[in-house]
């Protein structure tokens, strides 16, 4: 990320986050792009968008557009109002009587509550859904992925790749139960947005639309990505790859540089969370989580006395030297 992109992130997530206003709506081509790769499950099912305008969002229109494409059971979208009574909009048959099922058999019912998730009729809802796809607020992320986890439910959403260092995303991340999806071309997100200035240099200006870096999708439904091996090139050598002063691992700066024949323990950036395969590295801790990697010592690594940015520790699962931890 070079600065100018690291300001109109921060600026624009900083702002987000205070003003608890996230109004960033997701591209059409952007969903297309990222649903693709799972249509398979969405055959007789429930999806549910539940931090939508359903009149704006590009996912109610997407899924309105498939709906017969992808053997959708129903679609129901809730629209989020601050404090004031918001409504719903479905689609379920062809109400209309044209032979398909689609956008012109949309119907509007109204909410009793604002169409918060976290309300009381948007649980209902939750729970008679199958799957939740949308790009919920960054500034509720936790609180969000840990009520589609209470309930059980399979989801596709947009979030921040820092969120992947959040303490309770992380342990979900480490247990194999959410993963990343195939992302945006880049790693950077255009949103399209009323609100927000963009500092995207010229190259990355887009009219109406904000660019924000470090964008990703989380999943708990199984894609091809997530089982294929990320191909290994380098070979280990003590010069490149330097121990931390304060742990016995090596120091891996990019993820398409992790050594072919490294038995032991890395550091990788977090982007490597984009290529890993379960069945290639097993992950057994946040640098500084110390809950989860009990030899910890110190805030994080440090490399000949200065701190090192975020790292995930990890070991190659194919090579069989035993680790004690
Ligand atoms: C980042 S925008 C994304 C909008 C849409 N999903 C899209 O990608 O085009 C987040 C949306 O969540 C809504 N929202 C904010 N707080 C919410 C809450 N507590 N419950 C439900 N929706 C909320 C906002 O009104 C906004 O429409």
């Amino acid at each position: 990320m070079d600065s100018t992109e690291k300001k109109s992130l921060n600026k624009n997530l900083q702002k987000a986050n205070k003003e608890k206003n996230d109004e960033f709506y997701t591209q059409l081509p952007d969903i297309e792009r990222e649903l693709k790769h799972y249509k398979d499950h969405f055959k007789g099912k429930v999806v549910f968008c539940n931090c939508d305008d359903p009149e704006e969002s590009n996912f109610f229109r997407y899924f309105a557009l498939n709906f017969e494409f992808l053997g959708l059971k129903k679609l129901i979208t809730t629209h989020f109002e601050k404090e004031k009574n918001s409504y719903k909009l479905e689609i379920e048959e062809d109400l209309n009587g044209d032979g398909k099922i689609n956008d012109l058999d949309k119907f509007k019912t109204p909410l009793n509550q604002s169409g918060d998730f976290r309300s009381d009729e948007c649980i209902e809802i939750l729970e008679e859904a199958d799957i939740v796809v949308t790009n919920p607020p960054f500034s509720l992320f936790r609180e969000y992925v840990a009520q589609l986890i209470e309930y059980d439910k399979k989801f596709v959403i947009i979030g921040h790749q820092n969120s992947i260092t959040y303490k309770e995303i992380f342990k979900l991340i480490k247990d194999n139960k959410i993963w990343l999806g195939y992302g945006f071309s880049g790693g950077a997100a255009h949103f399209i947005n009323k609100y927000y200035v963009d500092y995207a240099t010229a190259g990355d200006h887009k009219e109406g639309m904000i660019r924000v870096s470090g964008v990703t999708w989380f999943t708990n439904l199984e894609i091809k990505k997530r089982h294929e091996d990320l191909k290994l090139y380098q070979t280990y050598n003590e010069i490149d790859y330097p121990k931390y002063d304060n742990y016995d691992a090596i120091n891996v700066d990019k993820t398409k540089d992790i050594p072919i024949d490294y038995d032991g323990v890395m550091g990788v950036p977090i982007t490597f969370m984009n290529k890993y395969s379960p069945e290639q590295f097993e992950i057994l801790g946040l640098d500084d989580h110390r809950l989860e990697y009990p030899n910890w010592r110190g805030r994080g690594p440090d490399l000949n006395g200065k701190p090192i940015y975020r790292r995930v520790i990890v070991k190659n699962k194919k090579l069989s030297r035993k680790i004690d931890l």
